[in-house]
């Protein structure tokens, strides 16, 4: 028998999912508010797209993709992340073609294979929203202030934005020579990976995890103190916005992301309440991804929240995730002509927009009393041979034992307003 899921995975039971629920609301309603619309992307994509999208010199691709062989020979992987995915859709589609900027927002399983700790899964939810069409600091800033509304919105204040600019294409040469320079100095403290990315992609090393290379890499030279004007300006008009906006943020020269795909701005919001694993959300722009897979040069931002660690936040913090579904009436009978009229009433019930149940297993009417209970039922109502005959029946209030004298006919209108 097998009845223990793989690592890293986690079921959500039927008394947590309303949480869920909860969450996933406020994300698409606010994503909504701001211009989003939905886009559903596959599961899984053809391996090329991460390795030249996510980039083949991170860890994600590296070490962490899910990747198959399909039946037909072709090279599949379970998505890691949603960005390259929603990218590759808006090529596919010609969604460029649509009044820009283009407004994208999803909710998606990814797979990484990690190792598992508190708040790190192999597989996880993501909420992501990515913006298409425009390089102006304007809409760095209301990207930010979307996932800034949304802590707000979820009751969360232990939370911090923390701001980085990683450079462009322009200034990224130089930057990338400092690195390599300063890095080959320390070759012998790098682990092996990290050897190899020094020639092709030393700003790989800043992120990795290996403790040796986090050490040598305190001491590297900073991304921001090598940008070129247009990206020190940008990253100077963002924060200025953010300050007019009253969005509170903090520099961290140290981010740069694990992805290779960002450009200029790159942000986190970082929690202290949940652990190691405290980043709640990353994001940043991504000037060249699509043109990387194949499409016109456009600019792009976007960030995804992990949602596993917002639930946590959230549970931490004690923000309100909403309430359990409540049983609206439970229809007890005695007898079977009264426990097929109760069927029916259940069904008009249903159909009136309530959650009514009645006995489908034969229990005595103490059973069945006990059994609503359980279910934490608002209203009770006892039907018998009298009750079917005259329509008259009598409604229990569960919470106090108010009772109320009412007919069939009138219960589901009676209801809808209580
Ligand atoms: P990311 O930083 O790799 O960025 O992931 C975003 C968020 O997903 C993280 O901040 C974290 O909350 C959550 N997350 C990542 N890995 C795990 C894991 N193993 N277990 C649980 N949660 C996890 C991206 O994925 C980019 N696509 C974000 C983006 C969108 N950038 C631009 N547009």
């Amino acid at each position: 028998m097998i009845t223990t899921a793989p690592r890293g995975t986690q079921d959500v039971l039927p008394q947590e999912s309303y949480k869920w629920h909860f969450i996933e609301g406020k994300l698409m309603d606010l994503a909504r508010r701001y211009g989003f619309s939905e886009v559903r992307t596959p599961t899984f994509e053809h391996t090329g797209l991460f390795d030249r999208g996510v980039g083949d010199t991170t860890d994600i691709v590296q070490k962490e993709m899910y990747t198959f062989t399909d039946k037909g020979g072709r090279s599949i992987t379970l998505r890691p992340e949603g960005t390259a995915g929603v990218a590759r859709c808006v090529l596919e589609h010609g969604l460029l073609n649509n009044p820009l900027p283009l407004k994208l927002s999803y909710l998606i399983n990814c797979f990484r294979y990690e190792k598992p700790q508190a708040g790190r899964f192999r597989e996880f939810r993501q909420f992501g929203a990515e913006v298409f069409g425009s390089q102006d600091p304007a809409v760095d800033a209301e990207v930010i202030a979307l996932v800034a509304d949304i802590f707000t919105t979820l009751g969360i204040s232990d939370i911090a934005l923390e701001l980085n600019s990683i450079g462009c294409p322009h200034c990224r040469p130089a930057y990338h020579e400092k690195l390599r320079a300063y890095f080959a100095q320390h070759i012998d403290s790098l682990c092996p990976t990290c050897r190899e990315r020094l020639e092709k992609n030393p700003l790989r090393i800043l992120d990795c995890k290996n403790d040796s290379c986090k050490e040598v890499a305190k001491g590297a030279p900073l991304g921001i103190d090598n940008l070129c004007d247009e990206c020190a300006d940008h990253f100077a008009s963002l924060k200025e916005r953010l300050t007019a906006m009253g969005i509170p943020f903090t520099v961290n020269p140290q981010i740069v992301r694990g992805l290779d795909y960002y450009t200029k701005t790159v942000f986190e919001f970082v929690s202290t309440s949940i652990g190691a694993q405290g980043t709640v959300c990353g994001g940043g722009r991504y000037d060249g991804l699509l043109e990387t897979l194949g499409g016109p040069s456009t600019p792009a931002i976007g960030f995804a929240v992990g949602l596993q660690r917002l639930l946590a936040v959230m549970e931490q913090d004690g923000a309100s995730l909403g309430a359990p579904p409540a049983c609206d009436i439970f229809l007890a009978s005695i007898g079977q002509s009264a426990s097929v009229e109760a069927q029916k009433l259940a069904l008009r019930l249903r159909r009136a927009g309530l959650h009514a149940e009645s006995d489908v297993q034969g229990r005595s009417l103490k059973a069945q009393m006990k059994y609503a209970d359980k279910l934490g039922a608002r209203y009770t109502v006892v039907l018998g041979d009298d009750e079917v005959k005259t329509g008259q029946i009598k409604l229990k209030r569960m919470d106090d034992g108010q009772v109320e004298e009412t007919t069939l006919e009138a219960l589901p209108a009676l209801l809808c307003e209580k």
